[in-house]
């Protein structure tokens, strides 16, 4: 026990698999970028309060320089006794620069609140991350839009057949989703991006360190403003797996929209080679594998969020090692939503699309509504005319015409004397996309004006 860094009141060994089952390194090496930033500032605070001279303070950031670049070769030697990236490289530090001066280096500091900041940093950096690729797919969305103006397609309520939009009003609807997901993440980030350091363990600072100086350093937007909370909170890891679960939902929907869209009974789209596979037995498929595993892994997400809660929900205040659970969820998750976000951007950008196909699905019953609504532009009231458009629907079909744009005018004076020559022209996918016109609409006026409200919102 020698080895630990807390070994001074332990006589018996650790037992081996306690050991195995108590460390972090192996998940949580991959902040040793973060623990290292962390440790420069904080070094540099305690310099401010005269704990370390200048020599001192100079061997321990030249030390930790060492470190970072042994971590960045993949030379960095871990040692039986290293349970996480606080102690592997404390105790390293303390090979390369001395213990003497390395053992200053904790002074006033918890690996509570050092655990905090290294999470907080390291989130931070990988949602900033996250964020361009966010902003990427949008732009990959709206640009498709605008090249795919002219392309109709039915949309559905219920899976059924139920008016004209346009494929681009589709892609509108998924920048939409995607836009909010990054306004929330905007905010997500606001509140990672908060300093613990300088909480101590759990009741604050004994010698009055300078938490201002330190978040500012390390780049923070604010400090926590109690010491219990900057050790005890993990509510930046659950916002975090949150915001990947809402994202990964909206990305699951895409995806399953696309799946049926390639199927052969639709037609509406085929994937690209890239991101489709083949049948190990028959050898016609072509499997939109991609969007199913965007749809599979929103799955996976959601399931870190609600154990991630379970695991926090009855710890008491301030730290508790049930916290380290945090991790593996967590970096799952990051990494996780920014493939799926990737593949989604390479689908969208290499799917290509049958107009044909997306235009032949549309049948003159999708434009039953518009024949109510001509009735309105005459007077009458909706609820009046959503009968008699629906008594025009029942008559095409009694007189096995293929639609109700083939009845004559006289059968539709016999439906209603209101309806006149005009009538014909309801009978158009085009005219009744452009009708649409108010502000969230299907027409391309209103469309383009969402593209313009989202692009700014980048
Ligand atoms: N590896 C720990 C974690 O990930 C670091 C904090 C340990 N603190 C402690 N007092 N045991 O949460």
């Amino acid at each position: 026990s020698k080895l630990k860094l807390w070994g001074g009141r332990f006589t018996g060994a650790t037992d081996p698999l306690m050991n195995l089952y108590n460390a972090s390194l192996p998940y949580d090496k991959k902040m040793y970028e973060a623990d290292l930033e962390g440790t420069r500032v904080y070094t540099a605070a305690l310099r401010k309060l005269d704990i370390l001279n200048d020599h001192e303070l100079s061997e321990i950031h030249r030390g930790l320089e060492e470190i970072k670049k042994e971590w960045a070769a993949g030379t960095f030697k871990e040692e039986e006794g290293d349970e996480d990236i606080h102690t592997a490289n404390e105790r390293r530090l303390g090979e390369i620069i001395g213990r003497d001066i390395s053992g200053k280096v904790h002074t006033g500091r918890s690996r509570n609140d050092q655990v905090a900041t290294d999470m907080r940093l390291y989130v931070r950096k990988e949602l900033g991350e996250i964020r361009n690729l966010l902003a990427d797919f949008i732009k990959v969305l709206i640009n498709r839009g605008k090249t795919e103006m002219d392309v109709l397609m039915p949309g559905y309520t219920h899976l059924q057949r139920a008016q004209p939009i346009r494929w681009a009003h589709w892609l509108s609807s998924y920048a939409t989703y995607f836009t909010s997901d990054l306004q929330r993440l905007d905010q997500l980030i606001e509140r990672v991006n908060m300093s613990p350091l300088g909480c101590g363990a759990l009741a604050g600072h004994p010698f009055g360190i300078d938490r201002e100086y330190i978040a500012t350093e390390l780049g923070f937007g604010g400090i926590i403003g109690n010491s219990l909370v900057g050790v005890g909170d993990r509510d930046f890891v659950t916002e975090t797996l949150f915001w990947g679960s809402l994202l990964m939902n909206h990305i699951s929907r895409f995806a399953e929209d696309l799946i049926i869209y390639s199927t052969a009974e639709f037609g509406f789209i085929q994937l690209a080679d890239a991101y489709s596979t083949g049948s190990s037995l028959m050898p016609q498929k072509k499997n939109p594998d991609s969007l199913e595993l965007l749809r599979g892994k929103s799955g996976r997400a959601f399931g870190q969020l609600a154990g991630f809660m379970m695991s926090v929900k009855s710890t008491p205040s301030t730290y508790n090692k049930d916290l380290q659970e945090d991790k593996e969820p967590l970096f799952d998750n990051l990494t996780t939503v920014s493939h799926s976000i990737q593949i989604a951007t390479g689908v969208m950008s290499t799917l290509s699309i049958n107009k044909e196909k997306m235009e032949g699905a549309l049948t003159m019953d999708m434009l039953a509504t518009d024949l109510a609504d001509y009735l309105v532009r005459k007077g009458v009231p909706f609820r009046e005319t959503h009968h008699i458009s629906g008594e025009a629907v029942r008559t095409a079909e009694e007189l096995k015409v293929s639609g109700i744009d083939k009845l004559t005018l006289e059968q539709y004076k016999k439906i209603d004397e209101r309806f006149e020559e005009d009538v014909a022209k309801v009978f158009d996918f085009e005219q009744s996309v452009e009708r649409r016109t108010a502000i969230g609409g299907t027409a391309k006026s209103a469309i383009l004006q969402q593209f313009d409200a989202l692009e700014k919102a980048l």
